[in-house]
């Protein structure tokens, strides 16, 4: 089979989250098969600056709005990088913390379209087009239209695969015709959303299989608090929809081998290298008291992630005993609020603004606790990294972080974490003060360490489980009869969620539902 991967971000080459390490991971474990993956994401800047690639060829046009613009393929192995310097030659990749940057629908209606010209360019027939998020999100539509009489891609199945519903590509209805596509399409069945043209939605509707990050995640978003308007499009698919939970990369992130630590440690000894790790942190970061529990947050800083939450309950963790770390980078008044917390307590809340993949070995190693206080969650990384790294988190008991942490149980010792069951300072206070109470103890703390490092993060399950998906698409076994929804645990429906813009620059243009 021939797997065409369409993702806007790819580790180590672009990298705002963890949709950069799904892609990546999932594309290096389907290569591992008999399989052929060919992987198309942009030529950033970041990556012409650190990955220099040879010319694969081009020039190719897609013509956008009766204007034809000129691309070129760079490539590395099996992963094809689409030139196009006005579009792509930035210091980010969706925008700057101030905002998304506004020719986002040109830079990926031309990405969308680019992913079929270098597959023709390459000679690489696809079964599957793996599509990720709404950056991609056309590709699916181009399938069935502009590329459907096209006889290289015929046969041709698209699957997309939703890391994220608050991020959906919305724009003004006027994008359809630079988009080159029929006006017809243009209704509440098709693209159009609140008079809108939705891009996510286009993919929803248009892909032959739909996938997200976790089962629980795949529930949630048929509802309207996680839908994002977005929840009766995705109940009318859910026949076609699956969750399948991510996985993390257990080579890069193996505490047994890491190269950014300063001392290994695996769950068959002694865990001594944990705490030289936490001794080096402690002094970068200029702990006044470094014997104090360390409690660590890394993530984006958008309101999906909830690190307001944890900064509302900063002031009173500092004077029980805590130190407090934040590493994130997103939206400029979380970036302000959280320096602001660092100077206010000196010595006792480190705050890195920035994104730091090198540093988040290290915060991942060297801390006690991992904070994920998030809003919602379609998977997360973060609290899987942390569990390989023998860091238990404290987290929201919401989407792929319900399916991948077992809450901590007393009695039988079980359990990898702390899930508290919504995101607010209160609950998240309760459930910290519970986890330091068992870290004081410190048989059962090793108890709960060991627990989360000997669980199987790796992408080898979830990688079969898209190649039963993609057979799927392709007609070569039946379709599994969906899930009947399991009743929704974890947070309560937020308040007004299905109109909140979490906007968050860093991942592109939010639904807008206001
Ligand atoms: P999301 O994709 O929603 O941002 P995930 O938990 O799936 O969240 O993945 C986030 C990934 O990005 C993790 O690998 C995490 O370590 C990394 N990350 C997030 N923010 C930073 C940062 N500021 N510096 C370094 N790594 C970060
Ligand atoms: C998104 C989600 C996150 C998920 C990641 C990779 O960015 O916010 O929960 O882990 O994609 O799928």
């Amino acid at each position: 089979m021939n797997v065409l991967m369409a993702a806007p971000e790819v580790f180590p080459y672009a990298k705002t989250g963890g949709l950069a390490d799904a892609a990546a991971s999932l594309a290096a474990e389907l290569a591992r098969t008999k399989h052929k993956v060919l992987v198309v994401l942009p030529f950033y800047r970041t990556v012409k600056e650190r990955f220099p690639a040879p010319s694969a060829g081009g020039p190719f046009e897609v013509r956008m709005g009766g204007v034809a613009f000129a691309g070129m393929l760079r490539r590395r192995e099996n992963v094809v990088f689409i030139e196009c310097d006005r579009f792509y030659d930035r210091p980010e990749l969706y925008g700057t913390a101030s905002g998304d940057y506004p020719d986002n629908p040109q830079r990926f209606v031309f990405f969308s379209r680019a992913v079929f010209e270098a597959a023709r360019l390459c000679g690489f027939r696809p079964d599957i087009i793996h599509c990720h998020d709404w950056q991609a999100g056309l590709a699916p539509v181009y399938l069935k239209t502009v590329y459907g009489r096209d006889p290289f891609f015929a046969g041709a199945r698209s699957v997309l695969t939703i890391h994220n519903m608050g991020y959906q590509g919305v724009f003004p209805a006027e994008v359809m015709r630079m988009a080159g596509l029929p006006g017809d399409l243009f209704n509440p069945e098709g693209v159009e959303f609140y008079g809108k043209m939705n891009f996510l939605k286009a993919g929803i509707i248009w892909a032959d299989s739909l996938t997200t990050v976790s089962p629980t995640y795949a529930n949630q978003i048929q509802t309207p608090e996680h839908g994002f308007g977005l929840d009766g499009v995705l109940r009318k698919r859910a026949g076609r929809l699956r969750g399948i939970a991510n996985g993390i990369d257990d080579c890069l992130w193996n505490p047994a081998r890491d190269r950014h630590i300063p001392e290994n440690y695996s769950p068959g000894n002694d865990l001594a290298g944990k705490a030289a790790c936490k001794k080096k942190l402690s002094s970068l970061c200029g702990f006044k008291d470094p014997a104090r529990p360390l409690v660590s947050f890394v993530g984006r800083l958008s309101y999906q992630k909830g690190a307001d939450i944890a900064a509302a309950v900063a002031g009173e963790a500092v004077s029980e005993g805590v130190n407090l770390l934040f590493l994130g980078k997103g939206d400029e008044r979380y970036q302000r609020e959280l320096e602001a917390l660092g100077e206010r307590y000196p010595g006792g809340v480190y705050v890195r603004v920035g994104f730091d993949e090198e540093f988040s070995h290290l915060v991942y190693a060297g801390s006690d606790i991992f904070l994920m206080p998030s809003r919602y969650e379609p998977c997360g990384l973060g609290q899987m990294i942390a569990l390989r790294y023998g860091t238990p988190p404290v987290a929201a008991d919401t989407g792929g972080i319900s399916d991948t942490v077992r809450n901590y149980l007393p009695l039988s010792g079980d359990g990898t974490g702390f899930l508290f069951p919504e995101a607010s300072p209160g609950s998240l206070r309760q459930s910290l003060w519970y986890a330091l109470c068992v870290h004081r103890q410190a048989e059962r703390w090793e108890g709960v360490i060991r627990n989360g490092m000997s669980v199987d993060f790796s992408w080898r399950k979830p990688a079969a489980r898209y190649l039963e998906i993609y057979k799927e698409a392709l007609g070569q076994v039946p379709r599994e009869k969906s899930p009947v929804p399991a009743p929704l645990r974890g947070p309560r429906p937020l308040k007004g969620s299905s109109t909140l813009k979490d906007t968050g620059s860093l991942k592109g243009p939010g639904p807008r539902l206001d």
